[in-house]
């Protein structure tokens, strides 16, 4: 088991305050025995294929057998560390059985233990070979097989084939190097500035993986998952905003830079401050790109403890940005009425979906518009050899100029969102809105 010490941080000076100094302290006697034991089983096994996937199922085990997990009375089963982005130190703790139980039907039973981590890694595994889409059926949630599709490297049903060649890197985003024009498209989901402090939280399964898989191991070779780099602000390490957008900024340029003509570069994002997204649009803009669609999406903390039931969003915004191409006509706007006009319809449509949209995610949605827009209009002038603040100070009034998110919370809390019309069948489209008038850019 681990001896490191649980450094200071914006996070995980929280358990520090409670008096855990290690992070072995924040397991019980009887979780170290079990976890040390089979950290040590893993450790002999021969085929590295099979000990890189238990240590992944035995990084996940960790999550929850740990005495900072909670109880959910709703889902009847306890909560893992993580089910809160920080370290949340309650005064009620639960300790799951570690190898886990199983029901009459040989089903997992709660959360947490080794039959429940083996269990979601073999869903995950199979929805390797067998990928589906997850619709609604009136109100039955269905599963449609995506025919033809795999991830992996080698075709499950032609092994004949030829293998995939992918290329997975443990590194800082802001050194890679890539060829010019060599990629069709870029995908990403860069942190949300300070909303997640993930080298503080991913310290706690480090430490236990490094010790188990050794310090030589591919990824990890470093002490700590700490890392100057790390795109996100923390007040500890003294990462503001400017550090935040120069990086990105500087990640984006370089994907630009990989991009084919036209390909586009899409990332997920979300905040609910205006601050947040003015990094955003300096990096689009220096990048030499812009932004030809931001579109709302329902985000992966939906069922989340600390965002259910509250006003915060559980809406990402997923920003298109490409050199050039064109963009539907219909999506442009230049007041709050016009991107009113667009949010009531997105509104109707997440409702359609089976989502009641908060004043949280109102604003998120408006914000990620109105960067769009603002985008739009700087880019013909753009100067990115500006000081970062200027960009800031230029990118915060061209917003303003266009809407504010407050302005269009009034708006739309006053307005009943338009009931969508009825969609027949899995994903058909609205027929009614014309997004053939398409403009350059
Ligand atoms: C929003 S999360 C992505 C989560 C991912 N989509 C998933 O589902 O697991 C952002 C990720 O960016 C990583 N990150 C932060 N700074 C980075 C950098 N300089 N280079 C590469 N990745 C970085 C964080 O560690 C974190 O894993």
């Amino acid at each position: 088991m681990p001896e490191d010490a649980i450094p200071e941080g914006d996070e995980s000076s929280r358990p520090r305050r409670w008096g855990y100094e290690r992070f072995r302290d924040l397991f019980s006697a009887r979780q170290l025995l079990g976890l040390e034991t089979s950290a040590r089983i893993i450790g002999r096994v021969k085929d590295l294929r099979l000990r890189r996937a238990l240590a992944t199922n035995f990084s996940d085990l960790l999550r929850y057998q740990n005495m900072l997990c909670r109880y959910d009375m709703m889902a009847l089963k306890s909560l893992d560390i993580f089910s809160i982005h920080g370290f949340p130190v309650s005064y009620v703790q639960v300790e799951s059985n570690l190898l886990g139980i199983r029901n009459g039907n040989a089903l997992p039973v709660g959360s947490g233990g080794w039959v429940n981590i083996i269990e979601k890694y073999t869903k995950a595994k199979r929805y390797c070979t067998e990928p589906f889409e997850v619709a609604f059926r009136g109100k039955t949630k269905i599963t449609v097989p995506m025919r033809g599709e795999w991830i992996g490297e080698r075709n499950p049903e032609r092994p004949e084939a030829a293998e995939r060649r992918i290329d997975i890197r443990c590194a800082s985003a802001t050194d890679v190097t890539l060829p010019p024009s060599s990629l069709d498209a870029v995908l990403t989901d860069p942190p949300y500035f300070g909303m997640v402090q993930y080298g503080e939280l991913m310290h706690f399964c480090y430490v236990w993986l490094r010790k188990l898989m050794g310090e030589n191991f591919p990824g990890l070779e470093l002490v700590t998952t700490r890392h100057a780099d790390e795109l996100t602000g923390n007040e500890t390490a003294e990462r503001g905003l400017e550090h935040f957008a120069e990086g990105l900024a500087n990640v984006y340029g370089r994907m630009a830079r990989a991009l084919r003509p036209g390909a586009p570069l899409v990332f997920t994002y979300h905040h609910n401050q205006q601050d947040a997204y003015l990094a955003v649009g300096m990096a689009i803009l220096d990048a030499g790109l812009t932004c030809s669609a931001s579109l709302p999406c329902p985000a992966e903390m939906g069922g989340s403890i600390h965002i259910h039931g509250t006003g915060s969003s559980i809406l990402d915004t997923v920003f298109v940005c490409r050199q050039s191409g064109t963009t539907p006509r219909a999506s442009l706007f230049t007041d709050a009425a016009g991107l009113a006009e667009i949010m009531s319809a997105e509104v109707a449509d997440l409702c359609a979906a089976g989502m009641k949209p908060t004043s949280g995610d109102i604003r998120c949605m408006a914000l990620g518009h109105i960067t769009r827009m603002a985008i739009w209009r700087l880019k013909p002038a753009w100067n990115p050899k500006l000081a970062t603040t200027e960009k800031f100070a230029i990118f915060r009034k061209t917003m303003n100029g266009i809407a504010t998110a407050d302005a269009l919370q009034k708006r739309l809390e006053k307005t009943e969102a338009p009931v969508p019309a009825v969609v027949g069948s899995l994903f058909a489209q609205d027929e009614t809105r014309n997004f053939a008038d398409a403009v350059a850019f």
